[in-house]
This record gives structure tokens, sequence and C-alpha cells, in this order.
């Protein structure tokens, strides 16, 4: 596709002389359209040119030319120079692209050649997943989805919590109150009144205690009652988990959990104590990181147990020796930092390719909260994600029932409209911030909200249906569409592979949210001043295509954010 910064970019470096990637790096979109497309910051070049930015901007434009039909104005506004595309080859160029592309625009082969592991979900066995959990699983399945799409060669890790002295616990719970639970009707729920009951025992007797960590070490040498009991727990877990997977169109490529890494572990311990790295501090074995600001990372408890961060750090070995990363991400709530933190320190130490201590990122996000007031496990007020997401779907099928009682595929619809506005109410914010969850907000079909966003689509749909046939675009005049609001609509559409490249570079998929919303409110605007359905044929046609183009590309948004789009609204 032209790449209009890139135009602009190179003609100033051959003017000032220097390399024209780090010009284009210091492009900027002005905050305000009527500045132009685009903007150059002249004080970048301040430093190595001795000059001030307004003298600099000058001298710049003074030796400024452009070929018109691309670039058709420049100025100087104090220290910027603004550039304005020329907004037919803009139109011509971006509906070529999506007419040549279809459902691939966008896409790109500057991953090719990297490994990217994403690691998401991660619920524990044996426990509710939570609406933490499902925040988490739909982040993931963005920044999978994204990466994969730009031609990344990714694997998606869902890292269960399948291990430690919970079990211990919960397999001590089991042999002393198994018989008063009804288990196999409905195993998460009822394995969770044991676990809560069992930590409470564990409170009041020592030796409680000592008999449920007495049971995780029986695990961990492989006790046949033990890991039998331990497998059911997880299989029973998986088919519950997969439930919610499936409702969300969620796959993973790995589910190496905590518990593959049991017979990995030693050989980390080995490294690290070869090392230098690893000392005794009560009875327990530590990596001190305190002159670091990162206090103590334990490897080994004083009974030779694992725990979780020695999990971890067994994982980043073996990724790195099994996939070669070149990044690894993390997905998982901000309350672990430290957790990262420590081991992504400690992971110095493990003989593991640079490129792959590097790449380890934590991908950090915000709580959710109800509307109605916290939640938590121990006191059973957390809902559970399968109830939530079947709620969707009901109240969706309530609305549809009111508004439009005689929709086809009524069923299918409502569940891609519920589970969608769950999706992308958990992507519209910046992920690291704390959310509240509230039905109404979540389900409107206005605002920033997934069902807009179908509703938008499906108004496309509709467009294009009472046009007929979708128009070949080489029979399109595209000075149909010079006004300032298909121009709008065609400049939204271009900067679409610019923001999936933000979402990677940023790991941030509220980017491609915001951009959606920003594509059906430009859209929607467009629909309103520009009727499609006019009697002039080349108007007509040129208007359905724009419309066509913003339907293809709110399509492989939605999809790439995990929404689906409905047939009717
Ligand atoms: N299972 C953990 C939890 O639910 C999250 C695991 C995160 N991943 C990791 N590699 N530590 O809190």
């Amino acid at each position: 596709m032209l790449d209009f910064k890139e135009i602009i970019s190179e003609k100033i470096s051959q003017i000032v002389g220097v390399d024209s990637k780090e010009i284009k790096g210091y492009i900027e979109v002005p905050p305000d359209k009527n500045m132009g497309d685009y903007a150059f910051p002249c004080f970048r070049l301040a430093k190595s040119l001795k000059k001030a930015p307004p003298a600099i901007a000058e001298e710049i434009k003074e030796k400024l030319e452009f070929d018109k039909n691309l670039i058709s104005k420049f100025d100087v506004q104090g220290g910027y120079l603004n550039f304005f595309v020329n907004s037919e080859a803009l139109v011509k160029e971006v509906l070529g692209e999506i007419n040549k592309f279809k459902e691939n625009y966008g896409s790109s082969y500057i991953g090719q050649n990297k490994n990217i592991i994403v690691e998401y979900s991660s619920p524990n066995i044996a426990k509710p997943f939570h609406i933490g959990h499902l925040r988490n699983t739909i982040i993931g399945n963005c920044l999978y989805k994204v990466y994969k799409f730009l031609g990344y060669n990714v694997t998606g890790i869902n890292h269960l919590g399948d291990y430690g002295t919970q079990f211990g616990k919960l397999i001590e719970g089991y042999k002393r109150w198994g018989d008063e639970y009804d288990i196999s009707r409905d195993p998460i729920n009822e394995l969770t009144k044991i676990y809560i009951r069992i930590n409470e025992a564990c409170k009041e007797d020592e030796e409680v205690l000592e008999a449920c960590r007495e049971n995780f070490k029986k695990l961990e040498e492989g006790d046949d009652y033990c890991v039998e009991l331990w497998n059911w727990f997880k299989k029973e877990s998986l088919k519950e988990f997969q439930r919610i997977y499936d409702l969300l169109g969620v796959k993973f490529d790995s589910l190496n959990g905590e518990s593959f890494y049991s017979d990995k572990m030693d050989e980390v311990v080995e490294i690290l104590d070869k090392n230098k790295v690893t000392k005794m501090s009560q009875g327990a074995k530590i990596v001190d990181l305190e002159d670091k600001g990162l206090g103590v990372c334990i490897i080994r408890k004083s009974d030779n147990s694992s725990i979780y961060a020695t999990r971890d750090l067994a994982a980043i070995k073996y990724r790195a020796n099994t996939y070669d990363f070149d990044k690894c991400l993390y997905v998982v709530a901000y309350e672990q930092a430290l957790h990262f933190k420590q081991i992504f320190e400690v992971a110095k130490y493990l003989e593991i390719p640079e490129k792959c201590v590097n790449g380890l990122e934590h991908v950090q996000y915000g709580m959710t909260r109800l509307s109605t007031g916290k939640m938590s496990t121990r006191e059973g007020t957390a809902i559970k994600v399968n109830d939530l997401l079947e709620e969707a779907i009901s109240r969706t099928t309530k609305i549809i029932e009111e508004k439009n009682p005689d929709m086809v595929d009524k069923e299918e619809n409502a569940k891609k409209i519920g589970i969608g506005a769950i999706v992308f109410n958990n992507l519209s914010n910046t992920i690291i911030k704390d959310q509240v969850f509230d039905w109404d907000n979540v389900l409107s079909f206005q605002g920033d909200t997934g069902p807009y966003i179908q509703y938008v689509y499906v108004r496309t749909k509709g467009v294009l249906e009472n046009v007929g046939d979708i128009p070949k675009f080489e029979d399109i005049d595209t000075s149909c569409l010079l006004d300032s609001s298909a121009v709008q609509v065609a400049t939204t559409l271009y900067k679409f592979g610019d923001v999936l490249k933000s979402v990677t570079d940023k790991n941030e998929p509220s980017l491609l949210a915001r951009y959606l919303l920003e594509l059906a409110q430009d859209y929607t605007v467009f629909y309103n001043e520009d009727k499609v359905l006019v009697d002039d044929e080349k108007v007509k046609n040129a208007r359905a295509f724009l419309t066509y183009c913003v339907q293809t590309v709110i399509k492989i948004g939605s999809s790439l954010l995990g929404m689906e789009m409905p047939t009717k609204m």
C-alpha cells in the first residue's frame, strides 16, 4: 500500500541527511484534522542541526517538493511541518487494497521468522473460573490472533494452575469428607466447598496442615492414590473450562500447565546452584533479590517441595529450548507484577539465549468489579463465568424478543451479540485499568459497546442487500467519494494496518477496539450525510463500494478481537 509517511520521510531525509527510518519514527498524526494528515516535529532535529525548530521547518519547506497527486499541500506551523494527503489518491489506494486483499486486508509479513508465545487464560483447576480469568482469556486471545495476522509464528499456551500445595489440601479434604459431597454432579463447586472447609481446618489444627503438605509431597513423588485423584480433579475442571472456551471460540496450542514442569525443576535448580545465585535461608533455598528491590524469590521450600516460581522458571527454560521464542508474553493480572519481576530477574541465570531473556514480558491487566460490589470466592459471591456468559445470551434473547420477534437465526444471533458484548467490554479500555461490570452498559446498542459495532456492521449489510450486487472496484469512480465524510471513512480504513502494528508494539488490544468504534462512528456520519441509495448510479456504486470496505474491515477487526458478527439485529 502507498505509504504516505514514507513518502514524506524520504523527502525530508534527503534534505536534512538523517536516516529516513528515523524521520519516519518522528512523524505524528496531528490532533486536529484541519492541521493536516501528518506532521513532522522539527524539534527532533534541533539538537543535531543546532537551530530553532521554526527555522528548521522553514528551511525544509523551501526545499520540499511533492507530486501533488500524492501530497497535495504542506505548510509550517511553529516548529511543525504539516502535510495534507491528496484525498483522491488516498481513497483510490485504500479501496484498491481492500479490493485486492479482502479478508486479509491489514495482514502482513512483519512477524516472519519471529516466534511469539502468548500465555493466557491459565485458570486453576478445581477452582471456579472467575471473571479475572475471563478477562485474561479475552485479552490473550486477541493478542494471539493479531500477532498471527501480522505473520508471527505464535504459540498459545494455557498455563493451567494444576499443581501446588493446594492439591495436597484438596486431597486431604476429599479423603476426610468426600462422601458428603455430590462431586460428580457439580465438580468444581463441590470441590471448592471442600477446599474452603479444609482451609479452615488447617487454620485450626497444625496437624491437618502437615497432612496436606505430606499429600502434596506424595503427589510430587508419584503416589498412585494422590495422582489418581488429582487426574480426576483435572479432567472434571477441563470439561467445565472447555464449555467457556467453546462459547468464546478460544483455542490453545498447548495446555502444558504447572504440573508439566514437575520433572523439569531439578535441572533449573542445579543451574542456579552452579551459577551461585541460590542460598539457604531458614531451611529454604532462595535467590536474594533485595539489592534490586525485589525481595526474595523462594526456589525450594524447607521440605524441598517446589513452588509457583520454581515451576515458572522451569517453564521459561523449557520454552526457550522448545520454541526459541523472541517474545514470551504473560497475560496475567497486575497483582502478580512482583512475581514476574522476580522470575524475569532470575531467568538471567538460566543459561538461555539473551534474546529469550529480553523477550520475557508481563502483559498486565486490571481487575473487574461488579457494579454491585466486590466479589470473593470464599464468600461465594463470585459470579461464575459460565453463568455470566449464559446470562449475556439470555438477556440478549429477551431484547431481541422485544425489538425484533420475527428475526431469523434468533438463537445464533443472540449468542453472537451476547458474547460479543462481553468480549468487547473487556477490551474497550486500556487493559491495565480496573473496570466495573454493569449489564446495561455492556449490552447497550449505543455507546462504546460491542453491540454498537455489530449494529453498524448489520447496517452495512442491509445497505448492500438493497444495492444488490457489490459493484466492481474497476467500475468505481473514486471522484464521487471526495466529500469530507467519505474521505474521513477512507482515512480511517487506511490506518487499519498501523493500528494492528501498534496493538503488538504495546500489547494493547484496546487500540483495536477503539479503532473499530472510530470506524463505526465515521461510517454512521457518512451514512447519514451521504445516502447510498441515490438515483445517480455512479454515486450509488461508489458509496456502496465504500460501504463494502467498511463492512470488510469491521469484520476482520472484530474477528481479531474475538467477536463474531450477527446476521441481523
Ligand atoms: N494460575 C494463575 C492464577 O490463576 C495464573 C498463572 C499465570 N502464569 C504464570 N506463568 N505464572 O492466578
